[in-house]
Formats: C-alpha cells, sequence, structure tokens
C-alpha cells in the first residue's frame, strides 16, 4: 500500500519552499481538462489525471473533449462499481482495482479518478452504476480493496464524490439538507475507510452543498473530519467545476481546481488566486500547503528526482485483464428467482434457442458521461451466447423492442453544466410490430419445447451522469413485452442488464430471472456462463430492489430529484435499514442472490475477545453442486436509548464449497467499529452496550441468530 511518509512529506516542504507564487499556483489549478501545472525548474512534472472506476478513459485533447482518435488508447473496460459490489469478494474488488492501476500507470496516468462510493439513496440516481452499494460497510470494504489495488502501481486512486453525491438533478448546485448522524453513519464511513484503511491519495471534491455550504468549501467536511478526524494527507481534487468562489476554497483544504473549459488562466486558483495572495485576502501560507499536499502525493508516487527509476510499470489492454474482468463478471452475476429450476440451461440436446431483447445484443461501454470506456472489446449477451454454444444449437435473435441507440456527443462533458433532457417517445406502430414477432417466435418456441431468453433492461440512456430517471419503470415498452412473452412461453428466462433496480410488475409469474449489471468487456461471456450452468452464480444485490418507487424511504420520507434543495428526512434509514426496520415488503432485499446449490448454516458462536467481535458459524453446501455461498453478519445495536435500525451489515465472507463440503467460518470485527454509532443525544459517537447477531444470506434470509456477550 502506497502512503505518504514523513520523508515524503519533508521534500514536499523543502521543494514548496524554493517556489515562486507562479509556480505554486500552477500546481493548484488545471493546465489542461485532465492534468495541473507544473514547475520544471525544479523537476515538478503534472499530476496527469483521468476517468474513472471502469477502466481508463480515451486520450483527449489537452484543451478540449474531443479525443485523439488514435489507436493506442483502447484500453480493458472493467465491470462497474455496481458490478464489484455485488460480487462480495474484496479479492475481486482488489482485482479490479490492480487491473485499473496497472493500466492507468500503462498510460501514463498518476491519477485514476475513481472509486465512486458515493451511497445508493435513491434507485432513480443516474449514477448509481458507477456507485457500489446502499450500505456503508459493504461499499467500504469493496472500496478500501480496490483503493489498495489501484495504488499498488504507483498510480493514486481518488475517492469520489467527496460528499453526498447522491443524486444527479442540478448536481452542481443542489443543497442537500443531512442530519449529522445520517453523515456519520451512512455518506461517510466510506470515505473514512477510504482514508483510513486503503490510504487512499486524493479525494475529489463534489459538485454540490451539504448543509448550506458547497462541498469545495466546506470546512467541516474538508478539514475537521477528513483531515483532522480521519487523517487524511493527500490532497483535495475539486470535480471538474466544482469550485466557485477564491477565497471560500483557498482557506479550506481544497487543494486542485479543475474543470471543464480550457481557459485554464481563468480559473478561481489562477490569476484570481494569485491576485488574492498579493492583495493580502488569501494568506500565501493557505496555497503552501496545497502545493506540499500535491508534491508529497508525486513523492511518493515516485514522481519525483532519483526515485522515477523505482516507479512501478505499467500495462494495458492485455490478455490477462480481461481475463481478470471475466472472472469479475463471472461473481458479479445475480440469480434473481430460479422457480422449477429452470435455470441452468441444459445445453445437451439443445438444438435451437430464441433470444429476444435489445440488451442481448448491444454493447454498454461507449456511455454513461464520464466513465464511458473506449473498450478494447465488449462482449455482448448476444456475442456471449453465440461464443459458447455457436455450431450445436441455432441461436434465433430478434430484436422485440426498439432501444435508442446511446451516441454520446464528443462535447457532451463541455455543456456537462447543464441537466441533459429525456429521450423522444417510440413509435407506437414499429413497437407494436416489433413485439408481436417476437411474441409470435417465442410461442412456437414454447410449443416445439425450445428455451426462450429475453435480455432486456436500461442503458446509458437511463444510467447517465448529468441526469437521474424519472421511474423505475423498464423503458422502451419492454414490460407490456415480457407480460406476453410469460403468457406465449411461460419459461421464459428473463436477463437484465442494467445499472441500477426496475420495478418487475410482472415478476410473480416469471418463473426464472438473472441480474446483470454492467459488467465489462467480459460481460457476455459470464451471463452466457451462468445461464448454461458452466458458472454457479454467486452475486448478491448490493441494494434493496423495491416493488415500487413510492416504497423507497428517499421519496417516502424525504426529498429526491429536486432542484435546489433536497431533504434527506430519512436520515440513517437508507435502503434495507427502512424497509427491514419498517418491514416494508420489497422484491428483492439487500443480500439477496441465488445459486444452482443450496447451503445451511449452523453452530454460531458469538465472542468477544479483546477488542474484537468473532462471529463463527458453519456453513455447508447441502447441494449436488459446487457454489460459493455469501455469509452476511448483521448487528442489531441495542441499549442505545435511541431509534436504530433492526439490523445493519457489518461484516461477511464469500465461502466456496465443494458440494457435501462444510467450513468453519469466523467473520471478526473491531467492537470500536462495529459497535459504534453517533449518538443524537450527545452529539458524538458511542458503542452500543449490547447487539443481536444475525447471519444470513440476505437482510431477510436470516439463518443463525444470537448475542454479543
Ligand atoms: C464527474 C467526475 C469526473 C470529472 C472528470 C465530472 O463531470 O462528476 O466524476 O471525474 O467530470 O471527467
Amino acid at each position: 500500500m502506497t502512503v505518504i511518509t514523513e520523508a515524503n512529506k519533508t521534500k514536499a516542504r523543502d521543494l514548496t519552499a524554493k517556489l515562486t507564487l507562479d509556480e505554486k499556483i500552477a500546481i493548484v489549478h488545471a493546465a489542461g481538462l485532465f492534468r495541473n501545472g507544473c514547475a520544471e525548474r525544479l523537476g515538478i512534472p503534472s499530476l496527469k489525471m483521468d476517468d474513472g472506476p471502469m477502466g481508463v478513459r480515451a486520450e483527449l485533447h489537452n484543451d478540449n473533449w474531443a479525443p485523439l482518435y488514435n489507436t493506442r488508447d483502447y484500453v480493458t473496460y472493467l465491470p462497474s462499481g455496481s458490478a464489484v459490489a455485488s460480487t462480495w469478494n474484496p479479492d475481486l474488488a482488489r482485482a479490479t482495482g490492480e487491473v485499473l492501476g496497472e493500466e492507468a500507470r500503462g498510460r501514463g496516468k498518476d491519477v485514476i479518478l475513481g472509486p465512486s462510493i458515493n451511497i445508493k439513496r435513491s434507485p432513480l440516481c443516474g449514477r448509481n452504476f458507477e456507485y457500489m452499494s446502499e450500505d456503508p460497510v459493504l461499499t467500504a470494504t469493496q472500496g478500501v480493496a480496490y483503493i489498495q489495488g489501484v495504488q499498488e502501481s504507483d498510480v493514486a486512486a481518488c475517492a469520489k464524490h467527496y460528499a453526498v453525491n447522491s443524486q444527479e438533478t442540478d448536481r452542481l448546485d443542489v443543497d442537500e439538507t443531512v442530519s449529522e448522524r445520517a453523515l456519520r453513519e451512512i455518506y461517510l464511513p466510506a470515505f473514512e475507510a477510504a482514508v483510513h484503511d486503503g490510504g487512499v491519495l486524493s479525494v475529489m471534491g463534489a459538485y454540490n452543498l451539504v448543509n448550506g455550504t458547497k462541498c469545495c468549501e466546506h470546512k467541516q467536511l474538508l478539514d475537521d473530519i477528513l483531515r483532522d478526524e480521519y487523517g487524511f494527507d493527500g490532497f483535495v481534487v475539486s470535480d471538474w467545476s466544482a469550485v466557485r468562489d477564491t477565497k471560500a476554497s483557498a482557506e479550506v483544504g481544497m487543494d486542485v481546481e479543475m474543470s471543464v473549459t480550457p481557459n485554464f488562466d481563468d480559473y478561481y486558483f489562477a490569476n484570481p488566486l494569485k491576485k488574492a495572495v498579493e492583495n493580502g485576502e488569501v494568506k500565501e501560507s493557505d496555497v503552501d500547503v496545497k502545493v506540499e499536499r500535491v508534491i508529497a502525493v508525486m513523492d511518493a508516487l515516485h514522481m519525483l528526482g532519483d526515485a522515477r527509476a523505482t516507479r512501478k510499470p505499467g500495462r494495458y489492454a492485455t490478455i490477462d485483464h480481461a481475463a481478470k474482468a471475466l472472472e469479475i463478471a463471472r461473481e458479479s452475476i445475480v440469480l434473481l428467482k430460479n422457480d422449477e429450476n429452470l435455470l441452468p440451461l441444459d445445453e445437451r440436446g439443445m438444438t435451437r434457442l430464441l433470444v429476444i431483447g435489445a440488451n442481448a445484443d448491444r454493447i454498454h461501454s461507449n456511455g454513461g458521461g464520464s466513465a464511458v470506456i473506449k473498450a478494447l472489446h465488449e462482449i455482448s449477451p448476444l456475442l456471449g451466447l453465440n461464443g459458447e454454444l455457436g455450431g450445436n444449437v441455432d441461436i434465433e435473435y430478434v430484436l422485440g423492442y426498439d432501444a435508442k441507440q446511446v451516441n454520446q456527443d464528443e462535447s457532451w462533458q463541455e455543456e456537462s453544466l447543464e441537466n441533459s433532457k429525456g429521450s423522444d417517445a417510440k413509435d407506437e406502430l414499429h413497437a407494436r410490430e416489433l413485439r408481436e414477432e417476437a411474441v409470435a417466435k417465442a410461442r412456437e418456441y414454447a410449443a416445439a419445447g425450445d428455451s426462450v431468453l429475453f435480455i432486456g433492461g436500461l442503458d446509458h440512456e437511463h444510467d447517465l451522469e448529468g441526469r437521474d430517471r424519472t421511474d423505475m419503470h423498464l423503458p422502451y415498452g419492454q414490460d407490456e413485452l415480457i407480460e406476453a412473452l410469460l403468457e406465449a412461453a411461460p419459461n421464459t428466462i428473463l436477463a437484465f442488464v442494467a445499472g441500477s433496480p426496475i420495478e418487475m410488475p410482472w415478476a410473480d409469474k416469471a418463473k426464472a430471472i438473472v441480474w446483470n449489471w454492467y459488467a465489462g468487456c467480459e460481460s457476455g461471456a459470464a451471463l452466457a456462463e451462468v445461464l448454461f450452468g458452466r458458472v454457479n452464480p454467486s452475486g448478491h444485490l448490493p441494494e434493496t430492489f423495491p416493488i415500487a418507487l413510492a416504497d423507497e424511504p428517499a421519496h417516502r420520507i424525504g426529498t429526491f430529484g429536486l432542484e435546489g434543495h433536497v431533504d434527506y428526512a430519512e436520515d440513517i434509514y437508507v435502503g434495507y435499514r427502512y424497509f427491514d426496520t419498517r418491514q416494508v415488503p420489497v422484491l428483492f432485499p439487500f443480500g439477496h442472490g441465488l445459486s444452482y446449490t443450496d447451503f445451511a448454516f449452523r453452530d454460531l458462536d458469538v465472542r468477544q475477545v479483546d477488542d474484537e467481535i468473532r462471529v463463527t458459524f458453519t456453513v455447508e453446501n447441502i447441494g449436488d453442486c459446487a457454489g460459493k455461498a455469501v455469509a452476511q453478519v448483521y448487528l442489531g445495536l441495542e441499549g442505545t436509548g435511541e431509534d436504530r435500525p433492526a439490523k445493519e451489515l457489518k461484516g461477511f465472507a464469500k465461502v466456496e464449497l465443494d458440494a457435501g463440503e462444510f467450513r468453519e467460518v469466523t467473520v471478526a470485527m473491531p467492537a470500536a467499529k462495529a459497535l459504534r454509532y453517533w449518538s443524537n443525544e450527545s452529539g458524538a459517537y458511542a458503542l452500543a452496550p449490547e447487539a443481536s447477531v444475525f447471519v444470513g444470506e440476505s437482510v431477510e434470509d436470516i439463518r443463525l441468530s444470537g448475542r454479543v456477550a
């Protein structure tokens, strides 16, 4: 793990003392869309930054958003944050980071702008696909492993967007009113872990306001919490154009200003900051501290002087990176429903297969906003299926519904300060023709006893930076098509590719439902492997799938998606903390995921040894094929005298077992973390005196319970 040492800091101080004011100013603001200025005289280079969480973004011009259009910036397209979280496997989160770090270094980057660790507060947030989970512990665990992986390659990870950036509507100006308790328990812990446990070298200040103050001017968030409490000593970079006031940002721990326009000298931290220092409005020592932080990170990354010879080399677009992406994708797929063991499909004796749906035949790396990837390759589900089955099985494909193709405009980011508009309505007649064709085919296949597979969902017209969805319905008339398909061919298998949950009004009628996030370059191959049983699914939901949007606490209790101001009135009751505590029924609960085998849990033993709570139990594979269980440990904090969620995730373990195999598993957690809560009464952290313990395969599927003794 790369961390900033005292030696890095001393070097940074010595170098800063030698810089002129102009050189310092250059270092704290952009000199390109993805780099800051340098001080060549003293061998201080620019920091080259790039998006983003799913791979290194294509090379753009220094001062405009057009790509260079060369062939040397194709990269490995990695699974999205949601997919990484859905594996519940920190080794795979680390692998994602390792690949990304190596690729970033290979592409000559110093800072990769990820992971995105904001909490999913509402299913409608346009960037949910980048984010990991509604739960802070799952986000923190996967985020920390990812950061450590990235930083193995002498590249800085950047934890973004600090903080409470859980909606896209009016993203530059929206003021999020959130209680101290929700900040401390829900929205900040992943950042705390990124600093403490991950050693993250940079953090991105978000666009939005928190409780009336812009994140990039927020003394409490940037100085009191991030630096003083968490001990962060890397640098904070602004989100692109999140700085709006020279003095207000200069006086807090906001270090490097980036933005979206090429007038770099006019940036708040450029000439205006120089002037403010010269006329005494801003102290030069405030600028010095910022410069020191940047240089200390550079030194930690071996970017300065002779140390450059020891900087690790990187590689990108390699076959082994694609193989890693496949491993991660395989474990991210969630089997939501599998009545009558309809899955896996059996290819023996299969001669033909009908595939319906636009997402079968499309790729997703080419959209989404700043997370867009110029992927070396991306296997669509249709390619994955053909690749696995080609030859003996005749795969017939019909579209079924018409989805708008996403062609992200080159200059979208320059105009990204405006909220974008929705897509056009589809031609009803055309839609009906497509639907009728698909339903007729499905009926014919079902009558002949042949399999029908629907692959639909969302795309980056809906999972998109800069815009939230307005509802949770499937677009393009898919609900109507699915209803008709289930009528005509009741065994139709439903697979979805999407970045956020959808309402499923037909869920009761469907026998098999498979969920695939935007899962990187091998996504379609992994899906085919799961559908045909070559891989036993082991992904579990990192967020609740509600029955209807109206059930969501952010919508029912708080406000979401408004311009100007949103109120996080649901407080800490986000996701399952709300549904489980208030016993509101859901479609699929947090942590849910089926397997082609079954697991039994027994012999719970909970003990507190010194400062550690150890939860020990045995997991047994009682089915007839190998599989991976996700054992989830929840605590219900008691005796606090304050309202608390019924259960909160505190730890988990992914356990691989052959058929008939069993193993004792211990999930250990520091008591100071597991029992910690923010007390409204004292306005400080406190430890719960007692707690119930629950072990299960989802927040609703609890198999064992006990108490912290
Ligand atoms: C996004 C960031 C991204 C930056 C640079 C902004 O629009 O919010 O996540 O890193 O652009 O592309």
